[in-house]
């Protein structure tokens, strides 16, 4: 290591020993302006909460540490409030404050770890809610246009786990990203009389009757239905390195998803609205013998399938080798190709 390179081993969450030759922390939207403008073509890597990130090697170009926090209400009705987010706020601490305020939407994805200005960037979803289903609009950096760019949300190109922030990049290698998101504004209910809750999915419902009793079921009690379940099924990456979810559960054709229902009647399969289906890829790691099994300083979570942990003093490199071979035997059993969710560097 260089003496002026900086460890970013507390900076991702798998908790690989890699190093940074040139570190900058961005403390705000001005101090993101001012960097682009005196660099603007001078590669660089965006480092948010570092939660969804394998780091396979040294990074040779300038870290981004976006750690610009807090947020402002900048419009409000009765029914509504437009709330902008500094990209480097913890996510997981924006929704405990949405709640306290009395902000409701964002309860059904507390927890998720990560920073607001990777949230849309693989639009986070969990338990029947995406991000994008709150977002308004987005302030980010335009690096072709060396300009601050306002992203409707309609712009963004939402999928499940994919953006635009996924697919406009300034090189062929697809390192450079178009946009360095600054700021996430989102759109949320105020007035508890519209709201709905969601507790449709898995065991959500039944884990809020538990919490709520007979009471009228809140934002709150969802929040704290999903916090426990979250807690159970997935590793604290303070304890054992993770980046949550390390596969996207795949998406076939609805002719293939018939035919693979036909030959394995439990395999989980959701529907989708363009007449595909998702498949659990937690369900095939697990038929395929890998649920629990640990391969040197890498494995898949016991608890959860989709979910690869690093138990230390491994690397990024040993850990993609070890979930390239999953995706290699889940294809061989089952036809099926899965992808991981990470960014890999
Ligand atoms: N399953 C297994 N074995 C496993 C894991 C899952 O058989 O080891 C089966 C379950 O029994 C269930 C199905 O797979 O029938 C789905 O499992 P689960 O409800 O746990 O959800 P998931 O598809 O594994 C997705 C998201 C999670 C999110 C949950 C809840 C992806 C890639 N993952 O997981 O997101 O929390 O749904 O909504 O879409 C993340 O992205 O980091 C993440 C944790």
């Amino acid at each position: 290591m260089n003496p002026s390179s900086i460890d970013l081993t507390a900076f991702n969450t798998f908790g690989f020993a890699v190093s940074a030759s040139q570190y900058v922390p961005v403390r705000s939207a001005r101090e993101l302006q001012n960097y682009f403008k005196a660099a603007p073509d001078a590669p660089c890597f965006v480092l948010g909460g570092g939660s969804n990130l394998v780091l396979t090697r040294d990074i040779d170009v300038t870290v981004l540490h976006m750690l610009a926090q807090g947020f402002a209400v900048y419009e409000e009705s009765d029914s509504h409030v437009l709330v902008g987010v500094q990209a480097g706020h913890v996510w997981h601490d924006f929704v405990m404050s949405c709640l306290n305020n009395g902000w409701l939407g964002l309860e059904n994805l507390a927890l998720i770890p990560g920073s607001v200005g990777a949230s849309p960037v693989q639009n986070i979803g969990a338990y029947g809610v995406e991000v994008k289903d709150c977002i308004s609009k987005i302030k980010a950096w335009d690096r072709l246009h060396h300009k601050w760019a306002w992203l409707a949300a309609a712009d963004c190109a939402f999928g499940y786990r994919d953006s635009v922030f996924k697919h406009q990049f300034l090189d062929d290698a697809r390192t450079q990203p178009r946009y360095v998101i600054s700021k996430v504004f989102f759109k949320l209910l105020k007035d508890p009389a519209l709201w709905q809750a969601k507790i449709g999915y898995g065991d959500v419902a039944a884990c809020v009757a538990q919490i709520a009793g007979d009471a009228v079921v809140t934002a709150q009690h969802i929040a704290q239905a999903i916090i426990q379940i979250r807690s159970s099924k997935l590793p604290d990456p303070q304890v054992l390195g993770n980046a949550g979810s390390f596969f996207k559960n795949p998406i076939v054709a609805a002719q293939v998803a018939q035919k693979l229902k036909a030959q394995y009647s439990t395999m989980p399969m959701y529907p989708q609205a363009d007449g595909t289906v998702k498949i659990a890829a937690g369900w095939l790691i697990e038929q395929a013998g890998f649920k629990g099994l640990r391969e040197g300083a890498v494995g898949v979570y016991d608890k959860q399938a989709l979910v690869l942990v690093h138990y230390g003093q491994g690397s990024g490199l040993e850990l993609m080798a070890f979930a390239q071979r999953i995706c290699a035997k889940v294809f061989e059993q089952f036809g099926v190709q899965i992808a991981p969710e990470p960014i890999v560097y």
